[in-house]
């Protein structure tokens, strides 16, 4: 089969990481790609959002299957305009990606289905949002309603933070459009967890769970990201929380989509908050997370391949999917000032050293120069990961890989998965007991 990848980040390094174990594939492209994905598949410099050139090339290259990594074509329609030149592609079509699109159409298809979250309030109108706001106590959420990559969301310790979030959404507009419209919901308490799922319309297996950390300073200080680092399993969180959110959430809510007449295929991913009525939705996005999908893809034993083929064609309830018991760690390397404005084109020295020591090292932001020595090319530049029997074992190994790689103002999280790692020890000190969530 002949295969091409949207996208050019981690996650698409891993998705196409993880493509190239399948037997089955003879060749392998991504659009656009990046330097450390040009070592296993071939790039084509066509971006995720250019529609009709992706599908021209599919077309000349005998694509037989697209698989879609970023947001923000899956909100456009990219598997619409595939499906539409009769080339199967891997996601959801525009009108079920509206899950992850639009934070309105979401939060009120929760309330309409009793689906768990936070209670919420949505204007488009900055007086009656302020007048509404006034009438809350901190700490609050203010949300964006369109697709900000992960910034949109300011969670406000005080309420001056609040009102200052909504002026810079409403008024000044810093997310453009995605800000004309927001939603300010109840601040939830709680240990946070990524559990993504294949769906084909009706089946949902879900993916081992995973953690993110999206503020960009350690002890979750700064401002959000679109993710420092993750880790898989959660040690610390049971394994019969995990089930009651696949019961709960993303069953209800695949259910939920194609009563409204927008079966999802693809991956849903559940970002929740586990707090102490249970798990509670804070976001759902339409595709793979970044850099969940870096501490995911390494635990699955199932040819991928073979699983995004049977959620194209309704099998998903068939397949024996297979994950293993490692723990898989990843610290994002970031490029100085991220998620400000950042510098690019500084050299990397220091990636044979870590893969040989056994990390994988997913690119993210980089390319190569005229010279053709490896750069920074973007704000996250690399998902350094580090495997092992325990999360211990795997964050030491990803810290140590992180230790060979250099460039110059190079920024990561030290804490990555601390978490679980304080979880336990509380888990002990009460005389629990830590269940794997893998
Ligand atoms: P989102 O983009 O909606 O996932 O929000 C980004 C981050 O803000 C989440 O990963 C949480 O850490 C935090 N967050 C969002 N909504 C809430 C909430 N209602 N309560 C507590 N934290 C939240
Ligand atoms: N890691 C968060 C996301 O993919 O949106």
């Amino acid at each position: 089969m002949n295969v091409l990848v949207v996208g050019g980040g981690g996650r698409e390094h891993a998705i196409c990481w993880s493509l190239a174990k399948s037997g089955k594939i003879s060749g392998l492209y991504c659009a656009p790609g990046n330097a450390g994905i040009a070592r296993i598949a071939e790039c084509v410099p066509i971006g995720p959002m250019q529609f009709d050139e992706l599908v021209r090339f599919a077309r000349d290259h005998g694509i037989d299957l697209v698989v879609v990594g970023p947001d923000d074509p899956l909100a456009g329609g990219i598997v619409d305009a595939f499906g539409a030149a009769g080339i199967p592609a891997f996601g959801p079509n525009k009108a079920a990606a509206e899950i992850e699109a639009s934070k309105i159409f979401m939060k009120n298809l929760l309330r309409k289905y009793g689906i768990p979250t936070a209670r919420y309030e949505t204007f488009d109108d900055y007086d009656k949002a302020l007048a509404y706001l006034r009438t809350q106590q901190a700490p609050i959420v203010v949300k964006a309603d369109g697709l900000a990559t992960g910034k949109g969301v300011t969670v406000a310790r005080t309420m001056e933070e609040a009102e200052e979030a909504l002026r810079r959404m409403m008024i000044e507009r810093v997310f453009g459009a995605s800000g004309t419209r927001v939603v300010i919901e109840e601040f939830m308490e709680g240990q946070e967890m990524s559990l993504l799922a294949f769906v084909d319309g009706e089946t949902v297996r879900p993916m081992v769970p995973s953690q993110d950390h999206k503020p960009v300073f350690d002890g979750d200080r700064g401002p959000n990201t679109g993710g420092m680092g993750t880790y898989s399993p959660l040690p610390h969180i049971d394994l019969a929380i995990v089930e009651t959110a696949v019961e709960t959430i993303l069953k209800p809510t695949a259910a939920a989509l194609a009563r409204e007449g927008r079966p999802f295929r693809g991956v849903l991913y559940a970002g929740l908050m586990v707090t102490g009525e249970g798990p509670k939705v804070v976001e759902f996005n339409a595709r793979f997370g970044d850099p969940e999908t870096q501490v995911v893809l390494p635990r699955l034993e199932t040819d991928l391949l073979d699983i995004i083929l049977a959620t194209l064609n309704g099998s998903l309830d068939r397949i024996d999917i297979r994950w293993n018991d490692e723990a898989a760690v990843c610290v994002i390397m970031a490029s100085e000032g991220y998620p400000g404005p950042y510098a690019k084109g500084r050299k990397i020295e220091g990636i044979e050293e870590a893969e040989a020591a056994g990390a994988l090292v997913f690119h993210a932001g980089t390319a190569l120069d005229a010279d053709g020595n490896l750069v920074t090319a973007g704000g996250r530049v690399l998902g350094v990961v580090g495997r092992g029997r325990d999360i211990a074992e795997a964050r030491r190994r990803a810290y140590e890989a992180c230790g060979m790689i250099r460039f110059e103002g190079a920024h990561y999280r030290k804490d990555i998965a601390m978490k679980a790692l304080a979880g336990l020890r509380a888990d002990a000190a009460s005389g629990q007991q830590g269940t794997s969530g893998g």
